[in-house]
């Protein structure tokens, strides 16, 4: 299992946050890292202080056309790249919307490239529709972050049902890795949030929980990632073990 999408219907619950710092956490533990941004909102590329060529993540995936040096770009981790996006993907249904294809465009791409990696983090956009197809029949595993609030687990659930449903509809659903509970604070409520998640989903919750951290965002504002910014925090940590984790349940 490579190729693993951060996946939930839900907006806001961390994909993007857990994409980045997974994957400079695994690009410092040697893993030629991949993270395409399949999110039109582009934050990766952001995050990471890198700035998109317009319409060339639109256009690779309608063509197939991989022209490398140009998609693929480095970061300043040696062994991180990325392939950022930007606000032509919002136009991604209407651009392939004759293709027979056009379900299976990420996939296309993703197989001319598989090869050159250890792993693939594919950051999803909080909605429904043809990229999240795309997304999930591209992926081996799905990583579902949960935010701990009440729609936070709402979301976790119609979040599973997607992917059951994409299962039915096409007879393939990438495996899920786990559900990683995010935003916890150690109030009462969110621990019984947290204790109502692991009862309903078992091991399929992760051992590590996020904890809320503000060092998260002060990160994102000096485009870097928390486990650069302040290795020591809690967040980081626990960005730490979460891979920790990964790499022991995927076997890479
Ligand atoms: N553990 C955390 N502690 C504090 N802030 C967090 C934490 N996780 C995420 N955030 C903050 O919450 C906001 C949303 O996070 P993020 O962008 O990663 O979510 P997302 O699921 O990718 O959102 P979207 O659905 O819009 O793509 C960001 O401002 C981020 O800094
Ligand atoms: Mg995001």
């Amino acid at each position: 299992m490579k190729v693993i999408s951060i996946f939930s219907e839900k907006g806001g619950v961390g994909k993007t946050t857990i994409t980045t710092n997974l994957g400079v956490c695994l690009a410092k533990k040697d893993y030629k890292t991949l993270i395409i941004d399949m999110d039109p909102q582009g934050h990766v590329g952001k995050l990471l202080g890198i700035e998109p060529i317009k319409r060339r993540i639109l256009d690779v995936l309608k063509t197939g056309n991989i022209m490398q040096d140009e998609i693929i770009r480095k970061t300043r981790l040696e062994k991180l790249f990325i392939i950022p996006s930007d606000w032509s993907l919002a136009d991604f249904t209407v651009n392939v919307a004759r293709d027979p294809a056009r379900h299976l465009k990420l996939k296309i791409l993703v197989s001319k490239i598989k090869d050159m990696f250890d792993i693939i983090l594919i950051d999803s956009p909080p909605s429904l529709e043809l990229i999240t197809l795309n997304i999930l029949l591209a992926s081996e595993g799905v990583i579902i972050p949960v935010a701990l609030t009440y729609l936070g687990l709402v979301g976790a659930a119609s979040t599973l049902k997607i992917i059951s449903q994409t299962k039915k509809a096409f007879n393939y659903a990438p495996g899920i890795i786990a559900f990683v509970p995010n935003l916890y604070d150690e109030t009462p409520y969110t621990k019984e949030l947290l204790e109502k998640l692991r009862a309903k989903l078992g091991k399929f919750v992760s051992k590590t929980v996020i904890y809320k951290d503000p060092e998260i965002d002060k990160s994102q504002s000096y485009s870097t990632t928390v486990v650069e910014l302040s290795p020591e925090s809690k967040s980081a940590k626990a960005f730490e073990n979460l891979v920790d984790e990964i790499i022991l349940k995927i076997g890479i």
